[in-house]
């Protein structure tokens, strides 16, 4: 048996098939705490990207697209350089703002229109983030392994999201 870690592996992170509601508050309570105090949009988000990416198990990039001037535009991550602008309905992320809908793809070369930043990719949940019904940004994860993303962690990544968002200045963020 191989028992070399995959790169993407992290010790007590949230592993795949087990994103309780329990794992998940803890991780928002996290982000919170990280959060606390601070006002730099840069700053928290930069945090936030790497909080995601450090426990969370499995991923090979996790991190912000900012809506600006009608776009999405790469913001805070971990992970690879990855494309600078999507347009709205394009991709997954561009599909996440269209449809105001968080996209769970299980496979994404099954995804019509899926944009390979990382050849490594191979599942995706992209999670919109809304003020007041306005969409502002999308939180999007990428994984290394197929179907990395159950319905639980898009739930318990939506109330993360849910969590932070009002904690972070969204207006100056995505200021063009
Ligand atoms: N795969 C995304 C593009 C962004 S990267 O994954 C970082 C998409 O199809 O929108």
């Amino acid at each position: 048996m191989n028992s070399t870690p995959s790169t993407t592996d992290r010790a007590g992170a949230i592993a795949a098939g087990a994103g309780t509601p329990d794992a998940y508050r803890t991780l928002s309570r996290d982000a919170l705490a990280l959060l606390d105090g601070e006002s730099d949009w840069l700053a928290n988000l930069a945090n936030l990207a790497a909080l995601v990416y450090e426990r969370m198990d499995g991923l090979n990039w996790a991190g912000f697209y900012l809506l600006r001037g009608g776009e999405l535009v790469l913001g805070p991550f971990q992970g690879r350089p990855a494309c600078v602008r999507i347009a709205v309905g394009k991709g997954v992320c561009g599909t996440a703002v269209a449809a105001r809908a968080s996209q769970r793809v299980a496979d994404v070369h099954a995804f019509p229109g899926h944009i390979a930043c990382d050849p490594r990719s191979r599942s995706e949940l992209v999670v919109p983030i809304t003020v007041d019904a306005v969409v502002m940004a999308v939180l999007d994860l990428d994984s290394d392994r197929l179907e990395r993303f159950d319905a639980a962690d898009q739930a318990g990544v939506e109330a993360l999201v849910a969590a932070f968002t009002p904690l972070v200045d969204w207006v100056r963020a995505c200021r063009s």
